[in-house]
């Protein structure tokens, strides 16, 4: 019987996406994956430090695993991710029970790592690299199982130049670099075959895909375009029905962009743009390099090219030096732009950046907390709002699979949870597989989600304007 994998993910969209391509990889090398970490010989940490908790939650975790090594003869744990990249050789000299540690550029070694610690050997390699090599992973193996049916992560760009003052993410993904669009389309269509509809489109600041390139005029070396060009591209690929991105930087939109938003309807009504803070003075501080109104400009652009088009971000409150007045700034902003949701966070100092040597005008622990509940509340009632504008409304659906209750209470119908174009949680009586998609109209706001009726389709059963990859094999087949 093969041996056994299994990965704990934390933190973004990056490192989950890593995770799969980690697990990817150990499937090609004869690896199966285990359903939990209870009947595995080999368990992985992948890690966040993007705020101090996130850190934190490793060593208390690494702690704790010594007796799930202990339990079983032969089992081998590995730790990778920002807090593996930052810490390399510290963590396997603090902790003696763990056998590797892998950096964020070091992905493609693990399965050897892996190997070598059941012969006993203990290794970090946290080396970084300006080779798009690290863009050449194999293909899905046919074990491969997708948490998000119809759905999948496509990495079109790594690594930030932006240094944000606040942020550790420079340090441990490294230099921006854009892959290869040839590369990109190539896996998009092979996803569309195994019936993904939805690509989200990754990278630390994807919207910035392809500038180095374009400014040096180096595109026809490095085969990239701009980002809006690569958008148009991607939604011609039969079976591709919706296109995200995340997380797009503010300084990197363009007029190419938001016409994009315009004229492709693959690409969804929805843009994740984090704000950080309203107030410039603020901003400036954070190195964000754009003001609140440069900021609101794309903003309000973004939501007159494409009706309907809903907006989240992330917002930091209780950075050094945030005073009353630049947080009732950001309350003001978040309002006045109606975001539907938002990630808030607490200012959390970073070692090595340049925000963790700011001494002067840091937030007490205790404002900071009144900030972010006062925030959350406003964006509570902010969601809440743009929930009961929907009600009436009919929509469509991608199925991820049985909503909570119908996995609680399978007495009661069937009922599905699916994300709406605008990836607002959608409910509905329903019992279509995960991956499908399905059209309902939106009878009920709740603070959270919105429910669903499912309307009949019309017409024929093929609604979409596109084919699905196998429809379109099969229609261009020769007769
Ligand atoms: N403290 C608090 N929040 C942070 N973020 C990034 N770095 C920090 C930090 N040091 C937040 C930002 C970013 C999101 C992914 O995490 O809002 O957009
Ligand atoms: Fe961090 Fe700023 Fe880069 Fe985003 S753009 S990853 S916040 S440095």
């Amino acid at each position: 019987m093969p041996r056994r994998f299994y990965i704990r993910t934390y933190g973004c969209q990056m490192n989950v996406h890593d995770s799969d391509k980690l697990a990817n990889l150990l499937l090609h090398a004869g690896w199966a994956q285990a359903e939990s970490d209870g009947p595995c010989e080999l368990l992985i940490i992948n890690t966040c430090s993007i705020r101090e908790k996130a850190e934190n939650k490793l060593y208390s975790d690494l702690g704790a695993l010594r007796e799930w090594k202990d339990e079983v003869p032969g089992r081998a744990l590995g730790v990778g991710g920002c807090v593996a990249q930052q810490e390399g050789d510290a963590i396997l000299r603090r902790f003696g029970h763990l056998d590797f540690v892998f950096g964020t550029h070091n992905l493609r070694w693990v399965p050897e790592m892996a190997e070598a610690a059941f012969d006993g050997m203990r290794e970090a390699r946290t080396g970084t690299t300006a080779s798009l090599e690290r863009f050449d992973l194999p293909e899905r193996h046919p074990e491969f199982r997708a948490s998000t049916p119809g759905r999948a992560f496509l990495t079109v760009m790594e690594g930030c130049d932006m240094f944000c003052s606040f942020c550790i993410v420079p340090t441990t993904r490294g230099r921006e670099i854009s892959r290869p669009a040839q590369g990109i389309l190539d896996e998009a269509a092979a996803l569309a075959k195994t019936g993904v509809r939805q690509l989200t489109l990754l990278g630390q600041t994807v919207n910035a895909y392809g500038r180095h390139d374009q400014r040096r005029a180096q595109t026809a070396e490095t085969g990239t375009m701009g980002f809006a060009a690569l958008v148009r591209r991607l939604a011609e690929i039969p079976g591709i029905e919706r296109i995200r991105y995340t997380s797009p930087h503010p300084l990197f939109f363009d007029e190419a962009l938001v016409r994009a938003h315009a004229e492709v309807p693959e690409l969804c009504p929805h843009v994740h743009l984090p704000l950080q803070s309203g107030s410039n003075r603020i901003l400036e501080a954070m190195r964000r390099r754009y003001t609140a109104e440069e900021y609101s400009r794309w903003a309000e652009a973004l939501k007159a090219a494409r009706p309907g088009l809903v907006l989240t971000t992330d917002v930091i409150v209780g950075f050094p030096g945030e005073t009353e007045a630049d947080f009732e700034a950001t309350l003001a902003l978040v309002e006045a732009l109606a975001f539907v949701d938002a990630y808030t966070f607490k200012y959390s100092p970073r070692p090595g950046t340049p925000a963790a040597q700011l001494t002067e005008g840091s937030v007490p622990a205790d404002v900071a907390q009144d900030r972010l509940e006062r925030l959350q509340d406003l964006l509570r009632r902010l969601t809440l709002a743009a929930h009961r504008a929907r009600v009436g409304e009919t929509t469509e659906i991608l199925v991820e699979g049985p909503s909570r209750r119908a996995r609680e209470r399978p007495d009661q119908p069937a009922q599905i949870r699916g994300r709406d174009p605008q990836h607002r949680v959608v409910n509905a009586e329903h019992s279509a597989p995960g991956g499908s998609l399905v059209q309902v109209e939106i009878v009920e706001a709740t603070p959270h989600s919105l429910i669903g009726r499912p309307v009949p389709e019309e017409g024929a059963t093929l609604t979409r304007g596109k084919r699905t990859a196998d429809e379109e094999g099969r229609l261009s087949a020769p007769s």
